[in-house]
């Protein structure tokens, strides 16, 4: 067994490096790392999260920390005579005050990413969706990764020469320096079709196809496929497709993929010389592989094992970003830890964040509110503060017709992160809510329509807004299924869970979640006094031992799509259920027969869901379309009317 458990008491870590104001970590037991003879780091969405969690000492190193850390793996690498690679699968901007509270946006990221040595490096969706941002990875990521940036299947309009042209290479092949062994890397991106007209996205199925492609599987004197890329690991039709694309014509030479883009720690066994991992978000984590038993090329340049011979053996873990976790695996100390580079990319993220005011506190949150992890509706739910609190108070000052009452429908995805106890900052607005959509309205919608729109949307009435999708809407465009998954995810579904999806009852976990279903450890293993504390338990193809630092499982709460408040509330009722307008049509029904509701509303929604909230009110019988709808509050945003509204209710 390569894991050893180090259990120590529970002692807080004076820590130099990360942020200032980060909190230090928590000592805690940790599985080793299974080192081989090619190790890789790999960071996947870390959407801004260049500076680490503020708030949370799990995950609060940041990127000079990461600096210092893969330096010292590079050397223990050149020491026994192994390799060591770093690669990031996309994602990298949007989500996180250092990049999108800027004028213009990612104005200090792009110096602070380039820092970090990055072998092999791609682009994600979110790079692509305005054509400033794909433009700044032309011009400025692109070249601060040269060599290692790789676009198999996306290509930019180049406005010098007035022509479409690969943002990188299509790929590359090269050796690893220690070993010797022979390496062709891809860089894909899933069939992303959101993107902005400077940029072309082409279909997995097409560029596989391409001659350049199915040269490069065919090349013999290759060790390992090296296919990065930000595309899931798992139920993903790229990924599989170009699984099958390379054993179609190399069957046996090992293939490990690195994916990202579902916020998961995920680890996938396609057959036994072919892995898969994906390694979480928003730099809560450094996923960690390492593959032995390879062919290499030797030092004459012959094959040293056949590749038919080789039997080679993969591993991975999932490492918690923090310095604790990062000390340890690197075997060095607070006064051992920093490299002369790491320091100084920790500090240009903390002028960065001084000169951006991240800091600046609208009020201080009396306790934790909760995304997924708290019930919904309860007090600690995020959703239900916004519906019994937030909400309503938002269409009370901003109504412009006193006599009609309002119902304001949001969906659940604008939120994005938990808010913790204590100070909420300009930092924390672009993290639970970085969307800068405002809302709009209708002014005025039968009552009893309004209500049953909020059911379409969570797909609790007769007909679920999928099946509407399908007779009225393109593919790309439903709230709820698959083809959403692969298009805008993060920012329609609800915020993704950060750890394996449980139910509430522990019954009904979808299917796409069951088989990373997490189980508790503390069950299984004895660890003497040590507390632990709660966070990422994975079970993945390769069993429940992956995550580096041993917790306490977290259960996750499902929630719905939309939630709804109105004022005068519509249903003044003792029970906290019906506050939030009951999805059930039969208590509709009674209710408004009961205290005859109102009759017509002015009908409230953010503009993200506009397209779906006048495609059900035509299924309800409106003739409406999105020319009648008109902007509300003067286009504040969502993230407007929360810091608003805690500057008033919050003190510190
Ligand atoms: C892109 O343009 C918009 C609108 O002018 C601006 O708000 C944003 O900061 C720009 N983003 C980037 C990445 O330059
Ligand atoms: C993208 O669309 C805009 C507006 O329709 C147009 O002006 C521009 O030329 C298009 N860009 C490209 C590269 O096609
Ligand atoms: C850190 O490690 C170095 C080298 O092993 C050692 O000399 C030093 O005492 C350690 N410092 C601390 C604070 O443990
Ligand atoms: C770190 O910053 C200091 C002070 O600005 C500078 O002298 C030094 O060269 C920097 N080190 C590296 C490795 O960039
Ligand atoms: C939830 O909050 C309400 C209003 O502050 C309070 O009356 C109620 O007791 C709380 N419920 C629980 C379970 O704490």
């Amino acid at each position: 067994m390569i894991d050893r458990f180090l259990v120590l008491s529970t002692v807080l870590l004076g820590a130099l490096g990360a942020q200032p104001s980060a909190p230090s970590p928590i000592a805690a037991p940790l599985r080793e790392l299974p080192w081989g003879q090619l190790n890789i780091l790999h960071t996947t969405d870390t959407h801004g999260w260049h500076g680490g969690h503020l708030q949370e000492p799990q995950y609060s190193a940041d990127w000079g920390d990461y600096i210092s850390f893969a330096k010292h793996m590079r050397d223990k690498a050149d020491e026994d005579g192994s390799d060591l690679l770093v690669v990031d699968t996309g994602d990298r901007i949007e989500g996180n005050g250092l990049y999108d509270a800027s004028d213009p946006k990612g104005r200090y990221t792009f110096d602070i990413i380039k820092e970090q040595e990055v072998d092999i490096i791609c682009s994600g969706n979110h790079e692509l969706y305005k054509s400033n941002s794909s433009e700044d990875e032309f011009r400025q990521t692109v070249p601060g990764f040269k060599g290692s940036y790789l676009a198999s299947n996306l290509d930019i309009y180049n406005s010098e020469t007035d022509t479409f042209e690969p943002l990188a290479p299509r790929f590359k092949k090269f050796t690893a320096k220690n070993q010797g062994i022979r390496i062709i890397a891809f860089g894909f991106l899933y069939d992303f079709n959101g993107n902005a007209n400077n940029t072309k996205v082409q279909p997995v199925e097409e560029t596989v196809k391409e001659q350049w492609f199915q040269d490069a599987i065919r090349d013999r004197n290759v060790d390992l496929f090296l296919v990065i890329g930000h595309v899931p690991v798992r139920f993903s039709k790229e990924t599989n497709l170009i699984y099958k694309t390379i054993r179609k014509v190399q069957w046996d030479t090992p293939i490990q993929f690195l994916g990202g883009h579902t916020h998961i720690r995920d680890y996938v066994r396609y057959d036994s010389k072919a892995y898969g991992v994906e390694s979480g978000r928003y730099m809560e984590t450094i996923g960690f592989v390492s593959i032995s038993g390879l062919s290499t090329s030797g030092k004459d340049g012959a094959r040293q094992l056949e590749p038919r011979k080789a039997n080679p053996s993969f591993s991975r873990r999932y490492i918690d970003n923090n310095l604790y976790s990062m000390h340890h695996h690197s075997l060095k100390n607070d006064t051992t830890f920093a490299t002369p580079l790491g320091p100084n990319v920790s500090s240009l993220i903390a002028s960065a964040r001084k000169t951006l005011n991240l800091d600046k506190t609208f009020g201080c949150a009396p306790h934790d509110f909760w995304l997924n992890r708290a019930p919904y509706p309860s007090n600690d739910s995020i959703l239900t503060w916004l519906e019994n609190e937030v909400l309503p108070d938002f269409i009370t000052k901003s109504s412009t017709d006193e006599a009609t009452p309002a119902y304001i429908i949001t969906n659940t995805g604008a939120m994005r992160f938990d808010i913790f106890k204590g100070p909420f900052t300009i930092d924390t607005t672009f993290l639970v809510s970085p969307f800068t959509s405002g809302f709009r309205y209708l002014p005025s919608v039968p009552y009893e329509k309004a209500t049953k729109i909020l059911q379409l949307l969570n797909n609790e009435g007769p007909i679920s807004l999928s099946e509407l999708r399908i007779s009225h809407l393109s593919a790309s465009s439903s709230l709820h299924d698959s083809a959403l998954r692969e298009s805008d995810l993060d920012i329609l579904t609800p915020a993704r869970r950060p750890v394996n999806f449980m139910s509430e009852k522990g019954i009904s976990i979808p299917q796409t979640e069951r088989s990373i279903a997490q189980v508790p450890l503390a069950s299984t293993l004895d660890h003497g006094a040590t507390k632990l504390t709660p966070g990422y338990t994975t079970t993945d193809d390769a069993g429940s031992d992956g995550d580096d630092t041993l917790h306490e499982p977290i259960t996750f709460y499902d929630v719905p799509n939309c939630i709804a408040a109105a004022v005068p509330p519509a249903h003044p009722s003792s029970s906290s259920r019906s506050s939030h307008l009951s999805h059930s049509s039969n208590s509709h029904k009674q209710e408004d027969s009961d205290d005859e509701g109102p009759q017509t509303v002015q009908l409230v929604f953010n503009e993200f869901i506009q397209g779906w909230v006048v495609l059900a009110l035509r299924y309800l019988g409106e003739e409406v379309d999105a020319a009648d709808t008109r902007p509300y509050a003067g286009g504040k945003s969502f993230t407007d009317v929360i810091s608003e509204w805690v500057g008033e209710h919050w003190t510190c």
